[in-house]
């Protein structure tokens, strides 16, 4: 079977790095590589931490896109690649406009489509927008949907859709555990990247924070800068904010934030780098779907700035909390968090709702016709 990999952003890349390498394993398999190209330097940090080669590259990036003019780009040139390299499958991840012009793409010219991180739903289309949309459309047009847990294969078999569901776990369980091995192995990456990262306090708690999401343009980045502006009046904190490469955001952010000696605004860090500054922190504030995945993975307790996520498990299970955009509940949910230890520790009980590392081989068995044994989470 030939498929064609697509993928186009930094958590699509993260995510379709380890589902490559699984992949590759399956001798009835041919994978064929792309790349839109959606986030033009996010996306390169990471195929150069994995390795990856891209067969093709859309290289469809301009400075603020719009989500029509993106979309169209990606739809008319995936299409004409498509007619190249002739796929049996196309695989696509998650919600972006890169999955959704891809699959749909795919779609209008009889070819199959697999989901992966199918089935996420928070019900409410304009949130995360227009991300809700862009994962019910590719779901609407998928042969194999690979759900990463029970919830979201719920979600799907309630739309009774008409490919087959898989739950698979979450293939990020699988890139942080990669990640996380290359850290600790001799521990010489970890101690160049502590080096390299020696301008921070170790007498101070650290908060990292990240965000990025359109619902939150405007007003809702306004308030969240306003509560880190707050936060960092305290002595015992210390900030580091990687500013995503979207200039909505970064406009906003750098003009409020970068006067604040205890924040640190840098540029998008590598994953590993990422993933070490998540080890390393007390407490994550974000609005990012991935680090609410991770996180809850490293122990590390999550307070995610959105009033609805369609990633309902880590909130359950209590490493996870809901704070929206209002600098009060956000300011009183931090500072909570690093003054009573004890409610900071019901957090940091290291969960995996999300998966054991082994969802990438999951889909490569599915995709090959192997018999796969579902994942299910160590709590169930
Ligand atoms: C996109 C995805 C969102 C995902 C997020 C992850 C869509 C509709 N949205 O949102 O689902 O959660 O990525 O980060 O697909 N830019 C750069 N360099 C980069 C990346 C972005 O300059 O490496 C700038 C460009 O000006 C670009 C803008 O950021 O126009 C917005 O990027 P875009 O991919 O349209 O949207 P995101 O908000 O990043
Ligand atoms: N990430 C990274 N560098 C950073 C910030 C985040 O590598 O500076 C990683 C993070 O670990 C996660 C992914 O990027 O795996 C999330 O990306 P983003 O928040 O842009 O998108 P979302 O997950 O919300 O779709």
């Amino acid at each position: 079977m030939k498929i064609l990999t697509i993928f186009g952003t930094r958590p699509e890349a993260i995510k379709m790095a380890p589902v490559i390498t699984a992949l590759q394993r399956e001798p009835s398999i041919e994978n064929v590589v792309c790349v839109t190209g959606q986030h033009r330097q996010m996306l390169d940090q990471v195929m150069d931490l994995f390795g990856l080669q891209a067969d093709y590259d859309l290289d469809v990036m301009v400075p603020n896109q719009t989500l029509n003019g993106l979309f169209a780009k990606i739809l008319e040139q995936s299409s004409q690649m498509l007619e190249e390299v002739k796929p049996d499958c196309v695989l696509v991840h998650g919600d972006t406009s890169t999955a959704s012009a891809c699959a749909l793409a795919a779609f209008h010219q009889g070819i199959q489509v697999g989901h992966v991180e199918a089935g996420l739903r928070t019900g409410d289309i304009r949130s995360p927008f227009p991300e809700e949309m862009n994962r019910r459309m590719v779901d609407g047009v998928s042969q194999w949907m690979f759900a990463p847990t029970e919830t979201s294969r719920q979600n799907l078999l309630k739309e009774n859709l008409h490919g087959s569901v898989h739950v698979t776990g979450n293939t990020v369980i699988d890139a942080l555990s990669m990640t996380c091995e290359r850290l600790t192995a001799g521990g010489a990456l970890a101690s160049i990247t502590e080096k390299r990262f020696s301008w921070l306090d170790p007498s101070r708690k650290l908060l990292l924070v990240t965000g990025h999401r359109r619902e939150s343009f405007g007003e809702g980045f306004r308030q969240i800068c306003a509560a880190i502006d707050q936060l960092a009046s305290r002595e015992d904190l210390q900030i580091v904010y990687p500013v995503h490469m979207n200039p909505q955001v970064r406009g906003i952010v750098h003009q409020t934030l970068s006067a604040r000696s205890n924040i640190h605004l840098i540029d998008p860090l590598g994953y590993l780098d990422f993933v070490w500054f998540m080890q390393r922190a007390d407490i994550i504030l974000t609005d990012s779907g991935g680090v609410q995945e991770e996180a809850p993975h490293l122990g590390k307790p999550v307070l995610v700035m959105r009033d609805v996520t369609e990633r309902p498990e880590a909130v359950l299970a209590g490493t996870v909390q809901l704070v929206g955009t209002d600098p009060k509940k956000i300011h009183g949910a931090v500072s909570r968090l690093l003054d009573d230890q004890e409610y900071c520790a019901s957090f940091s009980r290291a969960i995996n709702p999300y998966g054991d590392g082994l969802a990438s081989s999951r889909i490569a068995r599915v995709l090959s016709g192997q018999p796969v044994q579902e994942f299910i989470p160590a709590s169930s």
